[in-house]
């Protein structure tokens, strides 16, 4: 039985200091093909870097967002952030706690109500033999949230509402909701067990964009109302200018850029952020050579040397075909690009104004 929590929001134990921490986190994937194809067919084995030593810190009250283009790694950090993969190296701190040594143990329940997950696809995680009542109650009753039968049935009541569904909802199936409400349903029961982390995995990608736009205004609101802490991942530019404090760019696995949002979008350093804000159409941007987004993610499996977005990298030079830049403070942001470092990128000044 998972121990009883109290029903009111917990006052978090350390206040100061951030509420989650990766340090030097990495998660590799073994994909080599079997056994026996390596010893008769000389295959190698093969192993994907999916994510390779990524430090985030993200304070209490503020939407850490990740950026970057398919593959890059980050449902694979969303996924080790709550548990579902565990690192292959490096660690997660929530609250001070260290995660992993907690994993499997009587407190490990505790920090799993704190943290709660939404996912892209509100098709595929909601049960569709569920009613929608018992999908939201489920984390209510799983954490001993409520004394009584009658409590649960306010609880999802008033959960429904906050998300704008009705209490007659409850009665129905997920099928019987279209997409936005459907991630709406989603969200109500990540906030049944008064989560204060939420991690996103672009949870609106699936959706219309007037629905998109709906669903952000009601996380934003739910952020204001309680306090939440997110860790928001999309591919979306336009939808991270939006919703974030800071921004992490990733590449390959790896952090390439850290900023704030405004000091990201208006004056970014790496040449990969530049090159991802030259694909949002911007009619603030004219004037200004785009630089055209050249080539596709490389494979993860054999990366390539030095700075691995060198192949795709108009500034590349040979130290960046040997030596892997690391991320450096660079201006209030962090880069890790060697042209910045030797100073011969110099910061580029954008208007970008979220259209
Ligand atoms: N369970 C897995 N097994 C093998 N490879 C995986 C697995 N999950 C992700 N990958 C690989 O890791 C890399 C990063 O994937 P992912 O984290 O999903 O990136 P993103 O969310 O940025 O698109 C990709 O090359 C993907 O194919
Ligand atoms: S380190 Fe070199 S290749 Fe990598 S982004 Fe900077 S200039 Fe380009
Ligand atoms: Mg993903």
């Amino acid at each position: 039985m998972p121990e009883a929590v109290p029903v009111t929001r917990p006052v978090p134990q350390a206040a100061s200091g951030p509420l989650v921490r990766l340090n030097s986190l990495k998660r590799y994937f073994d994909v080599s093909p079997p056994w026996l194809a390596r010893v008769l067919e000389g295959k190698p084995r093969a192993i994907v870097q999916a994510v390779d030593g990524v430090d985030i810190e993200i304070a209490r009250g503020e939407t850490f967002s990740l950026v970057g283009e398919s593959g890059c790694g980050k449902s694979t950090v969303a996924r080790l952030v709550v548990g579902l993969y565990p690192a292959t190296q490096g660690g997660i701190e929530f609250d001070g706690m260290d995660m992993s040594v907690r994993r499997g143990s009587a407190d490990n329940s505790a920090i799993r109500r704190r943290m709660q997950m939404i996912f892209q696809d509100p098709y595929a995680s909601l049960n569709p033999r569920w009613r929608v009542f018992d999908i939201i109650a489920e984390p209510i009753r799983a954490f001993g949230l409520a004394a009584s039968k009658d409590e649960i049935k306010q609880r999802v009541d008033g959960l429904l509402r906050q998300v704008r569904l009705t209490p007659a909802d409850g009665a129905k199936f997920p099928h019987e909701f279209s997409g936005g409400q459907r991630q709406r349903i989603s969200i109500a029961r990540a906030l049944a067990s008064r989560p204060e982390f939420l991690v996103c995995d672009e949870p609106t990608s699936a959706l219309d964009v007037s629905v998109q736009a709906q669903i952000l205004n009601l996380m934003m609101e739910l952020q204001r109302d309680y306090g939440l802490t997110y860790l928001f991942i999309s591919h979306n530019l336009a939808v991270v200018y939006h919703i974030s404090t800071r921004v992490g760019v990733m590449y390959l696995g790896r952090l390439v850029e850290v900023a704030a949002t405004d000091t990201l979008f208006r004056r970014p350093r790496h040449p990969y952020t530049r090159m991802l804000l030259d694909t949002i159409p911007d009619l603030e941007m004219t004037g200004r050579r785009r630089m055209p987004v050249a080539g596709e993610v490389p494979s993860p499996i054999n990366p390539p040397t030095g700075c691995a977005f060198h192949p795709r990298c108009p500034f590349a030079n040979d130290r960046c075909k040997k030596e892997r830049p690391e991320l450096l403070a660079a201006e209030g942001t962090r880069v890790a690009c060697h042209a910045v470092e030797e100073g011969r990128l110099p910061a580029e000044e954008r208007s970008y104004a979220g259209h």
